[in-house]
């Protein structure tokens, strides 16, 4: 089942917009079964979409959280209330969050207290730059091995990789990764994460695709860089087009 990933950011500036979005994704997205649809909004806006949630099959979760479960961290967003709050995913170790002096070791302990609070974690890896020498493996072998350094063995089931070249996210991407990038990286994504957890339990953890996806490309990824599921960001606040996104991951067979 592929996992499409809505990361909404600082977007959109009003509930009310949020709310809409999220009642057209709802709609447009009923009768999906194929694909898990996780949305993760604004932690100020959480509880609300979560009450919209009625009897539709979609997820949430957070975009990062605190590596302690409570405590006197001004600013900060404790996993134990996101999951209490009905999130069941966070996002941790993205590219904007490392960008703001977020390092590994933060992200290692992050995600020790967020499986222990029963959160998936989606753990972003990705290079700044790619060049002919081959330094971008380096890079994300690095990430992996820093940022996964806690992770409980035994806990496979609850992480999500979402690999997401820096050059290729945001408004100023220089272009998407292509299906084959994708492909190329996840061997060596998958070949670390059988080193770490074993063959069995590597394989069931999703390798997620990241930057610049939309309407058009999204079935590139998944199909011929056979990528677990997407992770959105700018698209994901149109609900019209990240619903079809769904749509799209909902129609590939998978085996
Ligand atoms: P984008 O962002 O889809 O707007 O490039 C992706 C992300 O930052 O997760």
């Amino acid at each position: 089942m592929k996992l499409i990933v809505g990361n909404w950011k600082m977007y959109p500036p009003t509930i009310s917009e949020a709310k809409s979005i999220f009642g057209v994704i709802k709609k447009k997205t009923k009768g999906v079964t194929r694909a898990r649809v996780v949305v993760c909004p604004p932690a100020f806006y959480l509880s609300t979409l979560v009450a919209l949630r009625g009897t539709s099959k979609i997820f949430f979760g957070g975009q990062n959280c605190f590596k302690e479960d409570e405590g006197a961290r001004t600013g900060e967003n404790s996993p134990r209330a996101l999951a209490t709050l009905g999130g069941s995913y966070v996002i941790l170790g993205h590219s904007e969050r490392r960008a703001l002096g977020e390092t590994d070791k933060e992200i290692s302990e992050k995600s020790v207290t967020a499986v222990r609070n029963k959160l998936t974690v989606i753990l972003c890896v990705g290079e700044h730059a790619r060049d002919e020498h081959g330094t971008h493996f380096n890079e994300v072998s690095t990430q992996l091995r820093d940022s996964l350094s806690g992770f409980p063995k035994s806990m496979a089931k609850h992480l999500v990789i979402a690999y997401e070249p820096i050059w290729a996210i945001g408004a100023n991407a220089l272009h998407p990764a292509t299906p084959s990038d994708f492909r190329e990286m996840s061997i060596l994504i998958r070949r670390y994460l059988t080193e770490y957890f074993g063959k069995t339990a590597a394989f069931t953890i999703p390798i997620l695709y990241g930057g610049s996806v939309d309407e058009r490309n999204a079935e590139g990824f998944l199909q011929e860089g056979d990528a677990g599921g997407l992770l959105i960001g700018r698209t994901s606040l149109d609900g019209e087009k990240f619903s079809a996104i769904v749509k799209i991951a909902n129609d590939i067979k998978t085996t």
